[in-house]
This record gives C-alpha cells, structure tokens and sequence, in this order.
C-alpha cells in the first residue's frame, strides 16, 4: 500500500522567524507520523491563490499568521465559534472538500496557565495591556471561560473603547471597562485584578516594560506576558522580583500550537519534547 504523506503548514509574510516548523515536525518525527509541516511565505496578493492551492494539493491544515489572519476568512467555508468571535483564524483545516476556520490562540492561552496549575479565570479580574489581535483572541477565551471582569489598556485608547465595545456585543454577559495605558490609570485596576497580561510587544528583544502602578504589584497577582523573545521578558523579571508567580510566552505557542495538531491529527504533542526543542532553539538565538 502507497500512503500519501499529509502536507500541513503555516502561510505568513514573513515567515522566517516561525518556530511553527520546528515544534510540529517534532512531533510529527516523534509519533512516526506520514506528515510534513512547512513553511510558507505567502505575499498579501496571493493568500486566495495560496488557500485554493494548498486545498487542491489535498493539505490536511495550515497554520495561518500574520498579516492574513483576517484576510484568511472569506476564503473558509465554517467558522468555529472562537474564529468568529475573535474574527481571526490562526487554523485553516481541509476536510471533504471544506475549509474549516478556527482560532486556537486563546485556548492555548488558557491551556498554558492550566499546565502551570493556575486555576480557572472563573469570577476573576484580568487587567489586559494591549488591544490588537492577540489581546482580542486572550480577552475572548477569556469571557467564554466566564472570567468576572476585564480591564484593557491600550497605547492607543480609541483602540481599547473598540474592542471593548465590540466584546461586550458579541458576548453575552462581558464586563469589559478601559482606561488609559499609564501607571496612574492602572492604580485601580490593577489593585482588583488577580491577573495582570501584556499582549503588548513591549519586551520583545529585551526592551523595556509596559507601564505599570509597580508599588501596587502583589505576591498573589499572575503576571502573564505572550512574548517569548527572550524566554523571560523585563515585565516577568520585574514580576518575580516582587514575588508575584508569572507565566511566558512559551506556553501559549505551544498550546495553540497542541490544539492545531489535534485537530488535523487527532493527537498530541509530546509536550515535554516540543518545549524542550524549543528551549534549545531559542537559547541558541542568544
Ligand atoms: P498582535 O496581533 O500581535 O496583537 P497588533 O494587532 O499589531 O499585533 O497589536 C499590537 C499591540 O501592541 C497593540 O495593542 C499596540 O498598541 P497600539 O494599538 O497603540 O499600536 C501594542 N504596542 C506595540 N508597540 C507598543 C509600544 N511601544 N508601547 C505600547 N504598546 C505597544
């Protein structure tokens, strides 16, 4: 018997700097799988031409990343909920002649604070800095997981008073205020919140913190940062050193990441395995 290797992978522009490859076909390797996961560079012009193309080779799923995350929707024939709700979709997967849209990016955020034994966000505050994509995928996972309340800061408010509004709409039930990204207009948030996260890029690279009321930091808040470049950005140092427990990057890459391939596969990722590879990739980075 001739069984045909499964093509996945992941379209963006650029793409060079995705760890996507490394992380599936660890685990593609590790399972003895018949699949290939690779990456594409896919210019802006040609993401219709890209999707079509990849459906009539007989792809199994592709990652999405940016910028075509939105764009990606009018060439998917079913939404999942959350791809709906967040209006991006981060996994597209081909199956009878469908092109199935989903948004793992929150799961795997919550999925991350899950593996590191955080309880549920059920009832809690969550003071999120940022209002771009993946604070909208964070902030909706969220909601659906029935935290009690959330506080967006933005650089840009008019940005925040957006996304708040727009969750508030869709999702029945949200509590979802704004205030200024600045330390004095965090002071209250941040006094009620249990979970303090960055979706911000601030401190990738290494390069600086997103402003924040530190004096009012405590022991038991969760920091959270969604970059991973480096492992342990300056907010998550900061953090630590006020005692509070913190959570990376990582996780959420991974876990997005875990649930893609499940839902192409049906398996897991050796989660130990891919976290490992990833932390010699990232170290031989500098
Ligand atoms: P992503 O999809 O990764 O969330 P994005 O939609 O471009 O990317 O959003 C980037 C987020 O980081 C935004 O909230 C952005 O703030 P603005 O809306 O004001 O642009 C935030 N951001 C980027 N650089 C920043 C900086 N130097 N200081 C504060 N916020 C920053």
């Amino acid at each position: 018997m001739c069984e045909v290797t499964r093509l996945l992978g992941v379209i963006g522009y650029p793409i060079g700097h995705s760890l996507s490859p490394l992380m599936h076909n660890t685990a593609i390797r590790h399972l003895s799988l018949n699949q290939v996961y690779l990456p594409f560079e896919v210019h802006p012009d040609g993401l219709g031409t890209a999707v079509a193309g990849l459906k009539a080779l007989g792809a199994r799923g592709i990652n999405v990343t940016i910028p075509h995350k939105e764009a990606v929707i009018q060439y998917v024939d079913e939404l999942s909920e959350e791809a709906r709700l967040v209006g991006a979709v981060n996994t597209l997967l081909f199956e009878e002649h469908r092109t199935f849209g989903h948004n793992t990016d929150g799961k795997g955020f919550l999925a991350a604070l899950e593996e590191e034994g955080i309880d549920s966000p059920v009832g809690k505050v969550a003071v999120v800095l940022g209002a771009g994509g993946a604070a909208r995928a964070i902030c909706v996972q969220l909601l659906l997981a029935n935290a009690g309340r959330l506080v967006i800061a933005n650089r840009t408010y008019a940005r925040a008073v957006a996304l708040a509004r727009s969750l508030s709409e869709t999702i029945s039930g949200a509590q979802v205020d704004t205030v200024e990204l600045t330390p004095l207009a965090l002071r209250d948030a941040v006094c009620s919140a249990q979970l303090v996260i960055n979706t911000t890029s601030v401190g990738m690279g290494g390069s600086g913190s997103p402003p924040l009321p530190w004096e009012l930091i405590r022991p038991d808040h969760l920091v959270c940062d969604i970059v991973y470049r480096p492992l342990k950005t300056p907010l998550l140092r900061q953090a630590e050193a006020r005692g509070c427990r913190t959570v990376g990057g990582l996780g959420m890459l991974i876990h997005q990441g875990n649930l893609s391939f499940n839902l192409w596969t049906g398996q897991e990722f050796p989660l130990s395995l891919v976290r490992n590879t990833l932390l010699c990739r990232l170290k031989d980075e500098g």
